[in-house]
């Protein structure tokens, strides 16, 4: 009968039959799908693979040195960590709209990674973590299957543009069961557990104003302080998704005896199966109550912060 490790066996099977003596290039976002595409190749095809890890400046804190420690130091597998964060800032410039943020990040993403593939002397295959629902819907995770309501740019666009042949060893999983293999091939249970964090980052939790260097390091801060004090609740796995965004408005707080004007902080968690509904997360105030302060506390620039009680729909989960 059919076991993941049956799975995994058969899967490294058909890469190497694939891929023969070619090389292969993997982009890895820390995502849990492409984390296990990674390790599965690697396993698979050892040296024949390189990833690129394009850092585009809206990660979250930590992000960047966790996925190479991983990949690079304790896998061995050959990866690219590509530092592009001021190309992304100059290309966005003072752009707000969410459509043209997602556009212009991810048209630049495909440059960088192209680039970045050629500079490692190119490859014959491009893997991708492509899963079940993405081949049955392009358009899986904005819930619509006529209207798109945000463009992704994780899907289409580079295979295109590579003109390589693909290597999608996921096609033919759901969510939880690469999970599952992610668990079999050794990854931690912190990469395997992931929220799902999108491709555009932080770049669309920022809204409504010219995005800055500074203004993504508030928002780290408070998204770190934030998860952090959901893993000690124990809470991490009950929810689908937690996030801070950094809203464009300034109030009036005091600080001891100073005034302050600063940033409104809001933070949104939601539980759902697929991301195509959710509800917004039940949390008690005293946890608010706790995260707000420390928030407060310890993020310069932050003097307030709220609670999104916006199910989806009719909100979407990310605020852009
Ligand atoms: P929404 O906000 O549409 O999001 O309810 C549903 C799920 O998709 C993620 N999301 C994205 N993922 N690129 C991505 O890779 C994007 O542009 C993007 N926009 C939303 C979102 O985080 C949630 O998990």
């Amino acid at each position: 009968d059919w076991t993941m490790a049956a799975f995994k066996d058969q899967a490294i099977d058909a890469v190497r039959k694939q891929v023969g003596n070619g090389k292969v290039i993997c982009g890895l976002s820390g995502g849990v799908d492409s984390s296990v595409v990674a390790v599965l190749l690697h396993e698979a095809i050892g040296e024949q693979l390189t990833c690129v890890f394009v850092d585009t400046g809206f990660m979250r804190m930590g992000e960047a040195e966790e996925v190479v420690n991983l990949f690079r130091d304790h896998y061995n597998i050959k990866l690219i960590h590509k530092d592009a964060s001021k190309l992304f800032f100059d290309a966005l410039g003072d752009e707000i709209d969410p459509e043209k943020k997602r556009k212009t990040i991810g048209g630049l993403f495909i440059d960088v990674f192209e680039e970045e593939a050629k500079a490692a002397g190119g490859a014959d295959f491009l893997a991708q973590g492509t899963l079940y629902p993405d081949v049955i819907e392009s358009v899986s995770f904005t819930g619509g299957p006529s209207v798109t309501i945000k463009s992704h740019h994780n899907v289409g666009g580079l295979p295109e543009r590579m003109n390589m042949d693909l290597v999608e060893p996921l096609r033919e999983l759901f969510k939880d069961e690469v999970r599952e293999l992610g668990r079999e091939l050794g990854l931690p249970e912190k990469f395997v557990g992931r929220h799902p964090f999108p491709g555009p980052g932080l770049a669309i939790r920022i809204p409504g104003q010219p995005l800055t260097p500074e203004k993504c390091d508030i928002l780290r801060k408070a998204d770190a302080i934030y998860l952090e004090e959901i893993r000690n609740a124990g809470l991490y796995d009950a929810i689908w998704q937690a996030f801070a965004v950094l809203l464009p408005v300034r109030t009036v707080g005091v600080m001891g005896d100073a005034r302050t004007y600063d940033y409104v902080c809001a933070l949104r968690a939601v539980t759902s199966t697929d991301g195509m509904t959710a509800d917004y997360y039940h949390f008690d105030h005293e946890f608010l109550g706790r995260v707000t302060n420390r928030i407060i506390n310890e993020v310069r620039g932050i003097n307030r912060v709220v609670y999104d009680c916006t199910s989806k729909p009719p909100g979407t989960i990310e605020w852009e």
